[in-house]
């Protein structure tokens, strides 16, 4: 399960993400926002790391202006690893690496093929493990988040 979130800034970019999860026959839970009507970024992604970090779902990805709110909050809940993405490379790098469990995209920012091809990377790559087991889990034990 995927948990979907935006503020304004990044509401088509959700929309757009849903209908691509539904082709995909990924499911989803939008936490919204629903519309175009201007909101508080800190609410969406609070729930959405909180569906994440409570096991209610596997991954969740956050849209706002520029991503780099939605990763600000997401970050400061236990176990989320959210990782702002402006490329594939870095998406693939953010699993491979980091193990990241949410990602975040900047309306703004990013085109929306772009975009598209980083959602389809980051829900497709695996962790790499190995080395990078450990890093990861320095993260909890360093920070206790
Ligand atoms: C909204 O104007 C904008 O500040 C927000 O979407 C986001 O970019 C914050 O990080």
């Amino acid at each position: 399960m995927i948990a979907l979130g935006s503020d304004h800034a990044g509401y088509e970019y959700k929309e757009k993400i849903k209908a691509m999860l539904q082709e995909l026959k990924l499911s989803c839970k939008d936490f919204g926002t629903n519309s175009k009507d201007s909101t508080d970024y800190p609410d969406y992604a609070h729930n959405v790391a909180q569906a994440v970090s409570s096991g209610e779902c596997d991954r969740g990805i956050l849209v706002c202006g520029t991503g780099v709110g939605m990763a600000i909050v997401a970050n400061k809940h236990k176990g989320i690893r959210a990782a702002v993405c402006e490329s594939s490379t870095a998406a693939r790098l953010s699993r491979q690496h980091n193990n990241a469990n949410i990602l975040t995209l900047g309306e703004r920012i990013t085109g929306w093929e772009t975009a598209a091809d980083i959602v389809r990377t980051f829900l497709s790559t695996p962790f790499d493990g190995g080395r990078h087991e450990q890093r990861v889990e320095k993260i909890t034990k360093l920070t206790n988040l």
